[in-house]
């Protein structure tokens, strides 16, 4: 069992709660209001409420800590130095579509730093958790990024642009990045939550994974869990990583350097 702060279980309360009502919504997906806030990016009734109880629980919790949610926007709190980033569903569209595959993600940012994170698929149940110098799990397994080398035996995980995010030059950009890593690697993936894409790197189901034009709600979570799993974390041309930084390059130590000079050259 891993040892858990009390803010880290405060967080997976939180989840656990709003998981009730959001497994009942994925249920009932064809009944849901479906808004559409850009061609491709869909709102729903689920995300509101996901977002509410997790924002409720949590500050009844910790009532002086601020916010900053993928739906809400940034909420500051009488303590400036902690807040909660919030992604109620990652991977939205999946939920919409009956797929499977979408979870909460939760952070804890003190100081600017992430100190804790959390990614939930409630319909899996796998919870994954991390916090700052005490590891990364999988509901009680510690986790370590995978120990491939070579970019030849290696699966990646990406994102793929689509209607609405980012230009004809970044479409473009994505291609060549696509074009020069499935040369060189042993697969390519796209299974729509940038969440636990980062998860199942900390878990070492893939090798790596990038993706651009992600929101800080997307990868503060996954961020933490990536780099307590052993995995580094950087931006697509290997700066700091900076929540804000619009691009994300996450893999086992090896595998950093090599993926990120395929994709730099490709993105030349
Ligand atoms: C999306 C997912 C997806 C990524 C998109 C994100 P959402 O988040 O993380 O994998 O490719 O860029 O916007 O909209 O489902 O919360
Ligand atoms: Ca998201």
């Amino acid at each position: 069992m891993p040892l858990r702060s009390a803010n880290l279980n405060v967080m997976i309360r939180a989840a656990r709660e709003a998981s009730v009502k959001l497994k009942r919504d994925y249920g009932e997906v064809d009944q849901l209001q479906v808004s559409k806030k850009g061609p491709a990016d869909f709102v729903t009734a689920a995300d509101i409420r996901t977002e509410k109880i997790l924002r409720g629980e949590l500050a009844k919790a910790r009532p002086d800590y601020g916010f900053l949610m993928e739906e809400a926007g940034a909420v500051e709190g009488a303590d400036q130095d902690r807040r909660w980033i919030i992604d109620p569903i990652d991977g939205t569209t999946n939920f919409v579509h009956g797929i499977a595959h979408f979870a909460m993600s939760i952070a804890l940012q003190e100081h600017g730093k992430i100190t804790a994170g959390i990614v939930f698929n409630p319909i899996t149940e796998e919870l994954f958790t991390a916090e700052a110098g005490n590891g990364a799990y999988l509901n009680d397994r510690r986790l370590r990024v995978s120990s491939r080398v070579g970019l030849d035996n290696s699966v990646f995980a990406t994102g793929i642009p689509f209607m609405g995010r980012g230009d004809d030059q970044d479409h473009q950009r994505f291609l060549s990045e696509m074009a020069a890593v499935m040369g060189a690697s042993a697969g390519i993936r796209r299974f729509g939550s940038a969440a636990l894409d980062l998860a199942f790197v900390a878990a070492g189901r893939y090798d790596g994974f990038w993706e651009s034009g992600l929101m800080p709600w997307d990868i503060a979570a996954g961020i933490i869990l990536v780099r307590e799993a052993g995995g580094l974390v950087t931006d697509i041309d290997g700066r700091d990583m900076r929540l804000e930084a619009g691009t994300i390059l996450a893999s086992n130590p090896t595998l950093h350097q090599p993926l990120g000079d395929t994709l730099r050259k490709a993105r030349k």
